[in-house]
């Protein structure tokens, strides 16, 4: 069977075609995103308010965002631990501010830190491109 189509059908079918794989497409990244679902935790909570109380993003980055007067802080939990952070947020140090800050903001921002570690990773170098060009974290 021969079937013939006009110029303007063939074009409309085209579209009709290329839409329809768009929106396959589309659906399928959108369900299939590796986002972690993260319980809400209070003290992790509490802890994000003071870390934007006391503006602890202008000289650190969370993922690369944020000030470059110290490191970034997105894994510090796990590279250096609650009691490293503890005895740093207590003190400062001649160019990190000592805050004065209060025994339960600590114990906050520690929560904070706990959370934003188990988020990800924020090394780009552990990064994996996968085939459909989404990143994976080990
Ligand atoms: C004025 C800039 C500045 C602000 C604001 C600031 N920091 Fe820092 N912070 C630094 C610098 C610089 C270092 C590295 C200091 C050093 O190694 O002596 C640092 C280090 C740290 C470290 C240790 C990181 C590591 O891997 O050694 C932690 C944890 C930290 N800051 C948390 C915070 C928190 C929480 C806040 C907000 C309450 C904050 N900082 C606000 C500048 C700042």
């Amino acid at each position: 069977m021969h079937i013939h189509l006009s110029g303007d059908r063939q074009r409309v079918l085209v579209l009709l075609i290329l839409l329809f794989f768009f929106l396959c497409y589309s659906f399928y990244l959108y369900t299939n995103l590796p986002v972690k679902r993260i319980k809400q935790d209070r003290d992790a909570a509490a802890g994000k308010l003071s870390w934007q109380k006391y503006n602890c993003n202008a000289c650190h980055q969370v993922y690369g965002l944020g000030g470059y007067l110290g490191p970034d802080l997105t894994n510090v939990y796990s590279v250096r631990g609650p009691a490293y952070i503890e005895a740093f947020l207590k003190n400062g140090t001649g160019i990190m501010p000592d805050f004065h800050l209060k025994q339960g903001e600590i114990k906050n921002l520690l929560g904070f830190f706990r959370q934003l570690n188990a988020s990800g990773k924020s090394d780009p170098k552990t990064f994996m491109l996968s085939y459909e060009g989404t990143i994976e974290q080990k």
